[in-house]
């Protein structure tokens, strides 16, 4: 048991220390690629359906683009087309992503 608690007790800690190396591209593949593809181009099911951008033809500058994945886009019926990701990833985790993102542009 006393184990058990060190390791809740750490866990904080190391949860933090984790975020530092956030990887764009493992939380891309997490969340985003379901619909937006893993090469960004939205040619999956869910991207299709969705109307999904293809991010290598995104001109979005960084602040809009941590908008989108913050707030989401709904349709005018205010159903959501893309969730809103705010409270569901970190901060690093966003700022991660908006690095990746702008990777699939060329
Ligand atoms: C459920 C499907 C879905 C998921 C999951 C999703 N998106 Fe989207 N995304 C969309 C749709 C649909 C649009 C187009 C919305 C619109 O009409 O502007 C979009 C648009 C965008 C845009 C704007 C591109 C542009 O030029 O207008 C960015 C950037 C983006 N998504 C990034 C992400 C990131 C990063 C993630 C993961 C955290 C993500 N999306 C997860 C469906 C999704």
């Amino acid at each position: 048991m006393g184990a058990f608690r060190l390791i809740i007790a750490l866990f904080p800690l190391g949860n933090s220390l984790f975020a530092q190396g956030v990887n764009g591209g493992d939380v891309f593949a997490e969340y985003c690629a379901p619909c937006h593809g893993a090469d960004g181009k939205a040619r999956t099911p869910a991207g299709k359906k969705l109307g999904a951008k293809d991010l290598s033809e995104s001109k979005l500058p960084d602040a809009e683009i941590e908008k989108q994945i913050l707030a989401g886009k709904k349709d005018e019926r205010g159903s959501d087309r893309m969730p809103a990701f705010q409270g569901r990833l970190k901060e690093s985790e966003v700022a991660a992503l908006v690095v990746f993102v702008k990777t699939f542009r060329r």
